[in-house]
């Protein structure tokens, strides 16, 4: 368990996929939290962690559920502020004597408009200045009773106790999400809660890189590590710290897998020589990886074959500096959700990503994943705080599989060198409007289809691209950029008159969800 010297929130965790957005909001508020598993939480390591206040989180289940996910013996009795959401709310209510119905026909979701009471709460504090507030609801069973003590402090029409308080023991229960950007008012109500908690906002990103390498040293202890690099943000700012914190235990691997953009090797080699003093082995692996890569289509096999020949790699590396223990990594927190369903089974991951998903069981090597609990733009906050370039902090994302997830089909090096070309037009478009820092990330898809066209006077038999862009907060979900008519005519014509290979693009308009960012 983590010993600091900052007051500490604990967010009990019931399996909503959500939860770290908790996290995210508060340490937008500077407050120091970590998430625990209702299931590891118990009374002993409630007296260890000592919170200040404690949130319980929304989840799948439901109370009547065998063995439904509850909190531990004596919660409610350590006097410290707490704040139930969403399940959270019904298993504080089952606990202290209130009522929970099953969700007949009145399961909720998506939004909804809370009004106030009469009384007021100063959890509540900056709300209702309009008269009401949006709120994102997502819940199956209701609460039919509050608990004694409790009262109500806002109602929507479907949620007769969407806020409660027991004002007398600092207890704070919502029906809807305070978490999720849907409830814009939803990050001064949890503002409000850590202000009363007492909190007094002390946990920077200053902080953070402190305590973040604390754990490394810890964890490592003088074992050496490898860390993949891959040129992106997340696996650069990983390196550094991981630098700070063991310096030349380190030694940094950039894998060429022959799926990278166009002189992406050599920008990523030159920077990290030519700014940091980590030991670094460039490792071109392309004929390995694009021959086991030969004939194959789909898109799981595609990244379960590409996880597996980095780790290979990685594994042969580890040996050669000298048995290193530890592979390190960018991974950030979305591709852990999206990877893996909150019960570790198979039934929600919606894209194995390659340094979540694809790693064997059996792999020699330890993962130390310093990024694993922050969003894209706390990476950038974090690159930030260690002195990165800015031109490094602003890359756009790129996928650990690279160019294989944009190449629809079988890869083959001839369509990579088309790809290639052509994605280099598009950012280079991009860049030349003065765009590239306001989108999230953008890319050329090359399909595997040929269609026909007519160039000068003869007959094209070429394949068709498609072009995405996208803005997005976080990767979770995304928008498709609105740009101009004209910047697209243009950089359609650009693409067809300089990519030898190409006669026809399109723009994908598709959000996320139903889309992922990714084709694959
Ligand atoms: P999707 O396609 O899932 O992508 O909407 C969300 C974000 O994650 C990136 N991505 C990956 N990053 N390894 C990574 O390091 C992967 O396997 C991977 N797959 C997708 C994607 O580029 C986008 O930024």
């Amino acid at each position: 368990m983590t010993q600091i010297a900052h007051d500490r929130l604990l967010i009990i965790d019931f399996g909503s996929q959500v939860t770290q957005l908790i996290a995210r909001r508060l340490r937008e508020l500077n407050v120091y939290c970590e998430i625990h598993p209702f299931n590891r939480v118990d009374a002993a390591f409630l007296d260890e962690f000592s919170p200040k206040a404690v949130i319980l989180s929304g989840g799948p289940a439901s109370v009547f559920a065998e063995g439904a996910p509850m909190p531990p013996a004596g919660l409610f009795e350590r006097g410290i502020p707490i704040l139930g959401i969403c399940y959270g709310q019904q298993v504080m209510m089952h606990c202290l004597g209130g009522k929970v119905e099953r969700g007949h026909g009145t399961a909720e979701f998506g939004r909804a408009f809370v009004t106030p009471a009469a009384e007021k709460h100063p959890m509540l504090e900056g709300w209702f200045a309009d008269g009401r507030e949006q709120v994102w609801m997502s819940h199956g069973d209701h609460v039919s009773q509050i608990a004694p003590g409790f009262a109500v402090y806002g109602t929507s029409p479907n949620a007769p106790f969407a806020i409660t308080a027991d004002p007398a023991r600092g207890f704070f229960a919502v029906q809807f999400h305070p978490e999720v950007h849907h409830t814009p008012a939803g990050a001064q109500l949890l503002r409000n809660f850590v202000h009363l908690a007492g909190f007094n906002g002390d946990w920077t990103m200053g902080a953070y890189r402190e305590e973040a390498i604390r754990k490394i040293c810890e964890q490592v202890g003088d074992a050496k590590v490898i860390c993949g690099l891959s040129g992106g943000v997340d696996s650069s700012v990983a390196a550094v710290l991981i630098h700070e914190a063991i310096g030349d235990q380190l030694t940094c691997v950039f894998v060429d897998h022959g799926l990278l953009r166009k002189n992406e090797a050599d920008e990523v080699v030159t920077m990290f020589r030519d700014t940091y003093n980590i030991a670094l082995i460039h490792a071109d692996e392309s004929d390995l990886f694009l021959g086991e890569l030969a004939g194959v289509t789909d898109p799981e096999v595609k990244r379960k074959t590409i996880g597996r020949l980095f780790i290979d790699v990685f594994q042969k590396h580890a040996t050669a500096v000298g048995g290193a223990k530890f592979l390190a990594q960018g991974t950030l927190y979305p591709d852990v959700i999206e990877s893996v369903s909150f019960s570790g089974g198979p039934s929600v991951t919606i894209k194995s990503h390659h340094n979540v998903g694809g790693l064997p069981e059996k792999m020699g090597l330890k993962l130390v994943e310093p990024l694993r609990e922050l969003f894209k733009d706390e990476v950038r906050a974090l690159g930030r705080e260690l002195g990165l370039p800015p031109s490094f902090i602003g890359r756009h994302p790129f996928p650990g599989p690279g160019l294989a997830i944009r190449c629809p089909g079988e890869v083959t090096r001839e369509k990579l060198a088309i790809l290639r070309a052509a994605d280099a037009v598009f950012i280079d478009q991009i860049r030349k409007h003065g765009l590239y820092d306001d989108i999230w990330q953008a890319f050329v898809a090359l399909l595997p289809v040929r269609t026909v066209g007519v160039m000068g006077d003869g007959r094209t038999y070429d394949y068709a691209c498609a072009l995405r862009a996208v803005t997005s907060v976080d990767g979770m979900t995304a928008d498709y950029f609105p740009f101009s008519h004209e910047f697209l005519g243009e950089t359609a014509t650009r693409i067809i008159n300089e990519v030898q290979g190409i006669n026809r693009c399109t723009y994908d308009i598709t959000s996320k969800p139903p889309g992922t960012i990714e084709w694959e």
